[in-house]
């Protein structure tokens, strides 16, 4: 899969781990900076991924900041972006099924490397649950229509 990634500073080294590691699985990143560890603005890198999932270019993408939380909120600024902070298997696993996660954000300073990997694996391998997480997901798009509680 084409998979679209960024990262600040704060999680350079990771990204650098999961860009080789989604190699390694057969999967094509496309690895959106930062190239090493000078202090930069999370929402810079954030957009750049949020605007190439939005626009359809890439079907899935990966943001990784310290805590995720920067990565998250600016990603999900984009319309049909479903960016999702993952911190175990469990909500790497329910963030597919559920909410068809389409961007996986992962905390550098928060998440382990193992942990992190194992994060990945599931995330890539789970498929969306559809049936009644499907209204509940046009109501999320809807908004992104400005269509409030219609
Ligand atoms: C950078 O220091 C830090 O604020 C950023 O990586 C992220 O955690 C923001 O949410």
């Amino acid at each position: 899969m084409k998979i679209a990634i960024a990262s600040d500073h704060a999680a350079f080294e990771l990204k650098e781990k999961i860009v080789q590691h989604l190699k390694e699985l057969g999967h094509e990143p496309m690895d959106f900076g930062v190239h090493d560890n000078t202090s930069v603005d999370y929402p810079d890198y954030g957009a750049k991924v949020g605007k190439v999932v939005s626009e359809g270019e890439f079907e899935r993408g990966i943001l990784l900041c310290g805590t995720g939380i920067g990565m998250s909120i600016t990603a999900n600024k984009f319309p049909g972006v479903r960016a999702t902070l993952v911190y175990d298997n469990y909500t790497a696993r329910m963030s597919r099924l559920h909410n068809d996660s389409n961007v996986l954000v992962i905390g550098g300073r928060t998440t382990g490397i193992s942990t992190a990997f194992d994060i990945l694996e599931t995330w890539l391998t789970t498929q969306y649950e559809g049936g009644r997480h499907a209204l509940r997901l046009k109501k999320i798009s809807d908004l992104d229509n400005n269509r409030r509680g219609e």
